[in-house]
Order: structure tokens, then C-alpha cells, then sequence
């Protein structure tokens, strides 16, 4: 092995594992055969997953892979994703069945049956039209997690139109960029959201955005606060315009590849990337996918991810899958700890929410506020639970297990991206013997390696570069308008694979386990170490609730590892002696080994982290090289770094 293979991987000594339950395993939606039958013939089986959806014309081919990197999946099929998600349902006599349990911040509630979201969605859909909407034009959604934005996104889908969400936190200036690339027609949004118990102002950014934006002929507005908006010409009420439309429309068969939507990512670097979803292959992978991963049994589940639908997990999980499968789900406004901190138990308690899917950042922020937090609520109605977004460390992972899923609920780990469009690597909860920490193995279906510089597999116990060696139905399908792009990206590094940017190893097993996005390796002495090993190795410590671990320039080691803790709740005062610094540092010694211990330890009551909840490391940088701090805008909460520099007068 190279010296920039060589990885620290093996030395974390993660040994523990969770077999199914047995009365889970004996009834799962998907067995331990799926694996023999997708690996004997893959296309064979996206075909049959393909088969969960309403087709108005088969497919005459599953895949055209002749021009790669550019797929198309199920050529020659139509269908329409807002009758396959809602009208189907209604036909097939589920129309007074629950589709949304929606709870506002404030504690107002709306309950939206099938039936009823075929009238709403056919009423947008009319309204749309009304405003020049037609097939194939880009429509930008702006909208607090109020039940208008599945509704609009399904009218959308109803019509052709591909939208474009833009999570309701973004500025101005990142919606304009949005919609100017993708020359959207309309945007969709509200007067406000509630927010930590207020009212939270949406219209007056997207008056600033469309100011300036010479494609938008219309922006409709939905009351939601009742504060008051300035009024502009082309503002129309949700209020006025939809409910006035008729609720029929006969949705129209849309080809298999038509373009569902755009939604864009913004990585570290350049400008945002509009990722390209399709229709047909998309809807197959999300539906397939949110039935295998969760054992969702539409029947009697009731399923709560708890995203923004503004990032890809809501598109997925919260809308098109669910929605898809028929499932009744939850869907919550707000922030967690309105009106106090145990605000998504309760959500749980009072739906018998009986699937729940979060993110490790939202699981660390429970830990931190303290186990007895949960324990006030009865969660018994949880039989499965998710994660996603980021590597899980272990003792997160063990955590929510133990604290949400009192021991009994099996705990899975999804990897996928925006790009990938659904769930590529994860347990299957009825299967897998799930380890705390990783991903495990791709889905029936899906193709994965783990692969050295040269894109050659690593063996078992090596470590490398996540990449996907066959195309998948949910697959992006481009950049928006940027083909060179798209393949620069993702399909250059290693010949003919998808490049997804983490880094991973695979166990002696040949389990895979994530860790973290390749820019995020320190490299320490010639030893190639990831920062999620030592933030895991940091968070197994019982005081520690939450790490960020950065590399930071050492005229000795070329890079050294500086760390930043969030000590637990319920921690005291001890833990901002030296002493218990250098039990912090010893313990990351013992966990991963000697060349794995923090140059520097700081204490901080806060982490700076993006709106998706990802740590920006960037900044942290910044104060471990005690420079001064860079561009805070894209901070979910920008007094985060002042509460650092406070705490650690170095960092200003
Ligand atoms: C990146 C994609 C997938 C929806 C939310 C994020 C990281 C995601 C996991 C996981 C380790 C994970 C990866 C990936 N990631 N899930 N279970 N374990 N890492 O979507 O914003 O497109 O981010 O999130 O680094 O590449 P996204």
C-alpha cells in the first residue's frame, strides 16, 4: 500500500453489532435472497422494482447505457409521478387514507388524506396553468415545510413543469443564482414560517432575489404568518388563485426521462450545481428504496423523516417515496426545541410515529441536551430507525439505539447523495447485522467499491475512494445546462466509475464504512487520517457530546490535528482543566493509536455548521492556523463564531 492509502481506518476498534430483531426479520419487506437475485441479474431487478409504479406505457428497454456517462432508464415508458403519489391511491379506494399528519411550530396541525391531496395538488395545478406554466418550464419553490410545498411540487409534476426547490434559509442572492440558472418562470413562496416560536419573513428575500431576475413573470404567495408583505405586481395570493381553480385535471403521461426537478448543492467550491432528476428511474430507485431500507408497511407505519424538504432527503424521503408507497407520514414546521427541547418526542408520542429518520447532527444535539430529555416520552410505537447526512459515530449511533429506540429498533445508516437521488448503501433492517458506524453494504441493485488511487478495489481491511461501478435508476442525470461539468465531476477521476467524493473502508468483513468527504483527510506525519475517526474517537469519550476535528499547518508533523468539544450537558466544571485535556488526548490515543492524537483540544459551547448541518471545518481552520475568520454567510447561525472567539481569545 502507498503511503497516502495507508489509513488509519483499521485501528478503530468498533466491534459491536445488531442483529434484526427476529419478529422484524421473519415478516421484512426484503429478505437476504434480494442480494442473490439482483447480483444475478441487476436489470432484471430494477425492472421489477419499476413495477411498484403505475405505468400509463412500458418501457421498451430498462437501461440505455451507449453513451455514458449519460443513462436513461426505462426508454420509452410514460408515467406521471403526482398520479403515481397521489391519484392512484384515491382510485384504488385509499383516498380517506392519511398521506400528511402536518403539525405547524405554533401547534397548529392539518391532516391531509389522499383524497384530499389529489384536490389540492389538481387545484395548484389548474392555478398554474392560469399563470402560463406549461410542460417542461422551471418553476423555483421557496416555501416554509408547510403542506403547500409537497402540494406544489407534485402540481408541478402533474403538469411537466420541473421545479427547483431552494431551502427556505437561503439568502437572497442564492435564490436569485438558482433561479437565474435555471431561468425558472415562477417562484413559489410564503409571507413567513414560524421559527423558534416566531413568525420568520420569506416574501421580502424573494422580492430582493426577483428584482433582479428577468425570467420570473409571477410570484405566488401563500399566507402563511398574516405579517404583512409588500405587494408587487406580479404577486398573486395562494389564497386568491388556487382556491378558486376547480379541483379535476387529468394528469398527463410524462416520458420516463422527462425532468422532475433541479435541486442544487453547493460544495465547497465554485457554483452551486443544479443536479438533474428524471422521472421514471428516479421515482422506481426512491419508492423501492424508502420500502426496502425502512420496511415501510404502508397498512399500519407511520414515518417521519424529519429534513427540510428543501434538501434531497425531503424530496426523497418526505415526498416522492412515502407518497409513492402510500404511506401516511408526518410532517413538522419547526425547529426541535419549540416551544422546548422535547418537542420531537412529543410529535412521536402523539402520531405513534412507528419509523423515524434523522440526521447525526440532530442526533448529537439530543445527546448533548441530555438522556432524560426522551426518557419523559413514550416512544414504544418506533420499530425502525434512520440516519443520514454524514458518518454516525458510533456512540451516537449506540445512543439513539438505546435512548430513542429503547435497545429494540434496528438503527439504519444511508449513505447516498443528492447525486445519487436515493439510498445506495445501508442495512437492510431485517437482514443485516448492522455495525454502529457503518454503512454496511449496497442495496440489492446497487454497485459500489472501495477503490486506491489507481481505482483498483482495496482488499479487505484496506481503505480508499467510495465510487459506484454500475449506473442506477435514481442517477443524476446531468448538471443542469453543464454537461462538461457532470462528467468533470463525477465520472473523470477513475475510468467509467462514478466518483462520489468520501472516502471509505471496508472491514475484515468487506462492510463499508464512510468517512467523510475526501477534502476532509488530514494528513499527519505521512499518515493519511480522517477527521470522523477522531471526532468519533472524541464522542465515545462519556463527557463529550459533539467534536470537530480539523488539520491544521504544523511546521513538524506537515499537518497536525486540532480539535474542537462540545463537553455533554450533564459534564460539570471539570472538563475545562488541563487535566482532563490530557485524558481527552489520551483516550483518542487508545482508541486510534498514537499518531492520532490532538495537537490541541478546545473547548467551545457551540460548532459553526451549515444549514444542512454540516460542520464547516473551513472556519474552524481559521482559528486553529489563528487566522482571522472567513466568510460566515453560509452559517446556520452566524453568532456561532463569536461564542467561539469569546471562549477562545486566539480566535478572533
Ligand atoms: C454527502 C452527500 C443524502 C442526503 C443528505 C446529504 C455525506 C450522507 C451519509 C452516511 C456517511 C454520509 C457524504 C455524501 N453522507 N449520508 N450515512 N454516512 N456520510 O446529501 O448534501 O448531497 O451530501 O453527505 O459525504 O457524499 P448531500
Amino acid at each position: 500500500m502507498s503511503q497516502s492509502q495507508e489509513t488509519l481506518s483499521n485501528l478503530l476498534q468498533e466491534t459491536r453489532s445488531f442483529p434484526p430483531p427476529a419478529e422484524l426479520a421473519a415478516a421484512a419487506n426484503v429478505t437476504a435472497e434480494a442480494y442473490d437475485e439482483a447480483a444475478a441479474d441487476r436489470l432484471g431487478y430494477w425492472a421489477k422494482q419499476a413495477d411498484r409504479l403505475t405505468w400509463s406505457k412500458r418501457w421498451d428497454e430498462i437501461l440505455d447505457w451507449s453513451n455514458p456517462p449519460f443513462g436513461k432508464w426505462f426508454v420509452g415508458g410514460e408515467l406521471n409521478a403526482a398520479y403515481n403519489c397521489v391519484d392512484r391511491h384515491v382510485e384504488a379506494g385509499l383516498g380517506a387514507k392519511i398521506a400528511y399528519h402536518w403539525e405547524g411550530e405554533p401547534g397548529d396541525t392539518r391532516t391531509l388524506t389522499y383524497a384530499d391531496l389529489q384536490r389540492e395538488v389538481n387545484k395548484a395545478a389548474n392555478a398554474l396553468l392560469e399563470l402560463g406554466v406549461r410542460k417542461g418550464d422551471r418553476v423555483a419553490i421557496y416555501l416554509p415545510m408547510i403542506p403547500e410545498l409537497p402540494i406544489s411540487m407534485l402540481a408541478c409534476a402533474r403538469i411537466g413543469a420541473t421545479h427547483s426547490v431552494v431551502f427556505g434559509g437561503f439568502s437572497s442572492e442564492a435564490l436569485r443564482t438558482r433561479i437565474d440558472d435555471a431561468q425558472a418562470k415562477l417562484v413559489i413562496t410564503a409571507d413567513g414560517g414560524y421559527r423558534r416560536g416566531k413568525p420568520s419573513a420569506l416574501k421580502p428575500t424573494v422580492d430582493e432575489a426577483v428584482a433582479q431576475t428577468p425570467t420570473i413573470e409571477h410570484v405566488l404567495v401563500v399566507r402563511r404568518t398574516g405579517e404583512e408583505v409588500a405587494e408587487n405586481e406580479r404577486d398573486v395570493w395562494w389564497q386568491d388563485l388556487v382556491e378558486r381553480q376547480s379541483d379535476q385535471h387529468t394528469a398527463e403521461p410524462m416520458d420516463a426521462e422527462h425532468p422532475l426537478y433541479i435541486l442544487y448543492t453547493s460544495g465547497t467550491t465554485g457554483k452551486p450545481k443544479g443536479i438533474l432528476h428524471t422521472t421514471g428511474g428516479y421515482l422506481t430507485h426512491v419508492a423501492y428504496t424508502h420500502s426496502a431500507v425502512f420496511d415501510l408497511k404502508p397498512e399500519t407505519d407511520v414515518y417521519w423523516c424529519s429534513a427540510d424538504i428543501g434538501w434531497v432527503t425531503g424530496h426523497s424521503y418526505i415526498v416522492y417515496g412515502p407518497l409513492a408507497n402510500g404511506a401516511t407520514s408526518v410532517m413538522y414546521e419547526g425547529t426541535p426545541d419549540t416551544p422546548n427541547k422535547g418537542r420531537w418526542w412529543d410529535i412521536i408520542r402523539k402520531y405513534k410515529v412507528s419509523i423515524f429518520y434523522t440526521a447525526p447532527t440532530a442526533i448529537r444535539t439530543f445527546m448533548k441536551w441530555g438522556d432524560d430529555i426522551p426518557a419523559q416520552y413514550d416512544l414504544s410505537s418506533l420499530r425502525v430507525l434512520g440516519s443520514v447526512g454524514e458518518p454516525i459515530n458510533p456512540e451516537a449511533y449506540v445512543w439513539y439505539r438505546e435512548n430513542i429506540g429503547a435497545g429494540r429498533t434496528p438503527v439504519v445508516d444511508t449513505w447516498w447523495q443528492t447525486e445519487t437521488g436515493g439510498i445506495m448503501i445501508s442495512p437492510l433492517p431485517g437482514v443485516t447485522s448492522a455495525k454502529p458506524g457503518a454503512a454496511m453494504r449496497p442495496l440489492p441493485g446497487v454497485s459500489a467499491e472501495v477503490v486506491d488511487d489507481q481505482g483498483e478495489p482495496v482488499p479487505n481491511g484496506g481503505g480508499g475512494f467510495l465510487v459506484l461501478t454500475e449506473p442506477w435508476p435514481g442517477m443524476l442525470r446531468t448538471i443542469w445546462g453543464d454537461d462538461e461539468r457532470y462528467i468533470k465531476t463525477y465520472w473523470s477521476r477513475f475510468e467509467g466509475k462514478y466518483f462520489a467524493g468520501d472516502g471509505a473502508k471496508k472491514d475484515e468483513d468487506g462492510d463499508i464504512w464512510l468517512l467523510g468527504r475526501v477534502d476532509d483527510v488530514m494528513l499527519v506525519s505521512g499518515h493519511n487520517i480522517s477527521t470522523t475517526e477522531v471526532e468519533s474517537a472524541l464522542v465515545s469519550h462519556p463527557k463529550v457530546a459533539e467534536a470537530a476535528v480539523v488539520g491544521a499547518t504544523d511546521p513538524v508533523t506537515g499537518q497536525a490535528i486540532v480539535s474542537f468539544v462540545i463537553p455533554r450537558g450533564s459534564a460539570g466544571e471539570e472538563v475545562e482543566g488541563a487535566e482532563f485535556l490530557a485524558e481527552l488526548r489520551d483516550h483518542v490515543a487508545r482508541t486510534l493509536g498514537p499518531i492520532a492524537k490532538p495537537r490541541q483540544i478546545m473547548m467551545v459551547p457551540e460548532l459553526p455548521k451549515t444549514r444542512s448541518g454540516k460542520i464547516m471545518r473551513r472556519l474552524l481552520r481559521d482559528v486553529a492556523e489563528n487566522r482571522s475568520i472567513g466568510d460566515v454567510s453560509t452559517l446556520a447561525d452566524s453568532t456561532v463564531m463569536d461564542l467561539i472567539s469569546e471562549k477562545l481569545p486566539s480566535a478572533k
